[in-house]
């Protein structure tokens, strides 16, 4: 296993670690004594100390140390600024951005580029500057969707990758162990700090039987998501098995791994085989599946592995369906579908067919769905439906492109977009409805919520595979089972398709298109980092004070917020995304939809200054403005939601210093420590209703601040009469405190990595 072999074609100098895999399941394995899974032998395999760590399923926090990172263009402009304040000179761990969200669908695909281009300027600009200095790899927009060119490029057996988007587990069809999470996680790993994960679950799925006719690696997930719903794969990794594995294309595992993220699997996996090394040698990297054939002992479950559930699916009677409207997890069988959709009043017609997207656009999606359209365009017959192809990267749309399927996708009439997100994240300009308007589109992507396509509530979204979809779009009607059921030719005949035929992996090989890749410049010295001082949608952080040594006292409680506090109350999404680069404009959502105690309004608070009522941001920058430090207190499981490190970065960057609640989601808790804050909760929860919103605090015993100590909160009643004490708990370790006092966890690397 001590070899040098690179992780990728593009990064010659950073080899596979499967020594460090290798060294650590001999451990493991004397400690724990049972045969492995295989999801047990990566995560296991990455431990930062697997001597000494706990490891028990579901409740254990493993310390692991990731082989990777990539992030999309929309979370990695704040984890690239926060790498900046941090003075590092690179990143520690390789790590790739990709311009892929911010590019949206209007006409087709050179000219929405073009467009996107120009739009996005300072935002790409500022990406391609702040990668080249750190040494990250850049993917420039128009090169494809981070899974795809995650799977093309750099995804390996037994890797473990984290990435900035929820879709990251794609890489699970090449074997690697690969989480969606935020961008804190992600500027970690790059400073080289180590990542946390809740020891999963493991969840085996057996697979029997063969892939066959219509039925597609789609159908897996589908059924899947069937059986598990939406929250069933919550704090597990789904990790498949069984003789029907080898009948799936590498890329179809990837399908079927990138879908896991809807039923809130940790991630999604596939034990190693033939299959991924047929497409690792088509994508030039054959020398990766030399090295994984060596190594496929650890590369496969050990035999009586013991998964916490197993499902069984039996690949030669699982039946093509459509999941949704609304959501993933509702699942029709395609010959149901007619009665189902009438019964229920889904439209019948279907506006739009689109095929593509990070989820379904390999060469085998591609080819099939070409055949299914040379098959009915032979018959004389026209598309029924809209019909929009996004490519999932250039490598995928140049193949396509020189094998005659774009050719063939538009001679019928279809519109090929950019090699982007486009309608699968809403960036949709969609022309052919009216807002409101009820309508049907099936679509081979992943995600169906309301509204997520077109911003359309009324929308109906299917997803299912690129065959049914393009199928489908000839009939232009959910009640048409391609299967079975003709359609009137002009001619006057009968038209049934054949099933789809096509090819997991070109024959010519792949074309790789236009270079839209930018490594990292040898001499990084140079590169300077491109900010106009003007901008509204960027702004290079600062970086945090240190804790001034000395406890707080007599501050304001900004907000007293009752009931129900998510990321979202504290820091908003829709038309804020914009300014996700810009810590200063973002912040003025700071808490705007928490729900204040005294008066029972969303951002209208006290201000102890000027004794009349404002709004919250406001309000913190007033107090900030006169160095008054203030907190906030909370409700119950305040942090709900999202990974997302603008909900903790906001209340530190307008002054306060601590949050204190009922009780915290537990990674908005560790976000607001890596943040330098101090979330603390209240030993007797009934001391909540102590506190009025106007009373003045201070945080007492900060200095003797240790794993398990209490902290004192003074509180003097505006109303008048005594002072009184509430005990607080924390959940500070040794190591945190230390990001306390440094003024972040970033700031404390940054000092350890300087002396
Ligand atoms: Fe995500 Fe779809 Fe893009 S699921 S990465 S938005 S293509």
């Amino acid at each position: 296993t001590d070899e040098h072999v690179p992780m990728s074609n593009l990064e010659k100098n950073k080899y596979i670690n499967y020594k460090r895999m290798e060294d650590n399941l001999k451990v493991v394995r004397d400690r724990l004594n049972h045969p492995l899974s295989l999801a047990e032998k990566i995560v296991y395999g990455h431990l930062d100390n697997a001597r000494e760590q706990d490891l028990v399923r579901g409740k254990s926090y493993l310390k692991l140390r990731p082989d990777r990172v990539a992030c999309q263009d929309a979370t990695a402009q704040m984890a690239l600024l926060q790498f900046d304040a941090t003075g590092l000179p690179g990143v520690a761990v390789p790590t790739t951005v990709h311009c892929d969200h911010l590019i949206e669908a209007q006409i087709e695909g050179v000219k929405d580029l073009a467009r996107a281009i120009d739009a996005n300027k300072e935002v790409y600009d500022f990406l391609a500057t702040c990668t080249a200095k750190y040494d990250v790899g850049f993917w420039k927009p128009g090169s494809g969707i981070i899974h795809q060119i995650v799977l093309e490029n750099y995804a390996f057996p037994g890797g473990l990758m984290i990435g900035t988007d929820s879709h990251t587990p794609n890489a699970g069809g090449l074997g690697m162990v690969a989480i969606g999470v935020g961008g804190a996680d992600a500027v970690d790993v790059m400073a080289d700090i180590p990542w946390e994960l809740k020891c999963p679950n493991i969840i085996g799925i057996k697979l029997t039987g063969k892939m066959n006719g219509w039925t597609s690696a789609k159908d897996v997930i589908l059924r899947v998501a069937d059986i598990l719903t939406v929250k069933g794969g919550t704090g597990a990794i789904v990790e498949y098995f069984g003789p029907g594995v080898e009948s799936i294309s590498a890329t179809g595992m990837g399908t079927i791994c990138n879908m896991g993220a809807e039923i809130g699997a940790t991630t999604s996996l596939f034990p190693y085989n033939r299959r991924m090394a047929d497409y690792l040698k088509a994508t030039k990297r054959g020398y990766i599946a030399d090295y994984a054939d060596k190594f496929a002992y650890n590369l496969t479950p050990d035999a009586g592995a013991k998964y916490d559930r197993v499902i069984e699916i039996d690949l030669n009677t699982l039946e093509p369906a459509l999941n949704g409207p609304f959501t993933p997890d509702l699942r029709t069988p395609i010959s149901k579908l007619g009665e189902v959709a009438k019964a229920k009043s889904w439209p019948n017609e279907i506006k739009v067919g689109l095929i593509g997207s990070c989820t379904n656009s390999s060469y085998e999606d591609m080819s099939r769905a070409a055949d299914l359209v040379q098959q009915a365009v032979a018959a004389g017959l026209p598309l029924k439906s809209k019909f929009l192809i996004t490519p999932g990267s250039e490598q995928i749309r140049a193949t396509i492109a020189r094998d005659g399927f774009t050719k063939t996708f538009e001679d019928a009439g279809a519109t090929v977009l950019a090699n982007a997100c486009g309608p699968c994240i809403g960036q949709w300009d969609r022309q052919d409805i009216k807002k409101g308007e009820k309508n049907t589109i099936v679509t081979s992507y992943n995600r169906n919520f309301t509204g997520r396509n077109d911003a359309n509530p009324q929308t109906h979204c299917f997803v299912t595979s690129p065959e049914l979809v393009t199928a489908m779009a000839f009939s232009g009607r959910l009640d048409f089972n391609p299967l079975t059921d003709t359609i009137p030719t002009p001619s006057g005949e009968a038209f049934q398709f054949k099933p789809p035929a096509g090819l997991d992996l070109p024959t010519k090989g792949y074309d790789p298109g236009v270079n839209t890749y930018q490594a990292p410049p040898a001499d990084r010295s140079k590169v300077n980092i491109v900010i106009d001082p003007k901008s509204k949608r960027l702004q290079l952080l600062h970086t945090f004070k240190p804790w001034t040594g000395k406890d707080f006292h007599d501050m304001p409680i900004l907000i007293k917020a009752k009931g129900k506090c998510t990321t979202d109350h504290i820091s908003m999404a829709g038309p804020w995304l914009k300014f996700r680069g810009h810590l200063d404009n973002i912040s003025n959502n700071m808490l705007i939809g928490a729900i204040n105690a005294e008066n029972n309004q969303a951002n209208s608070v006290y201000n102890c200054i000027t004794g009349e009522f404002g709004a919250v941001p406001d309000t913190a920058r007033a107090y900030k403005a006169k160095g008054l430090p203030w907190v906030v207190i909370a409700d119950e499981n305040y942090g709900e939601g999202s990974s997302r490190e603008h909900a903790a970065l906001e209340v530190r960057h307008l002054g306060g210093v601590a949050v204190i609640t009922k009780s915290f989601a537990r990674i908005h808790e560790t976000n607001l420590k890596k943040q330098g804050m101090l979330p603390l909760t209240f030993k007797n929860a009934a001391d909540y209703d102590r506190i009025q919103p106007r009373d003045k605090v201070s945080l007492i015993g900060l200095t003797e601040l240790k794993e398990g100590s209490t902290v004192t909160l003074q509180v003097k009643p505006a109303a008048g009469g005594d002072a009184f004490e509430i005990p607080l708990q924390h959940t500070f370790n040794e190591g945190q405190i230390g990001w306390f006092q440094a003024g972040s966890a970033l700031n404390l690397m940054a000092k350890s990595a300087g002396s």
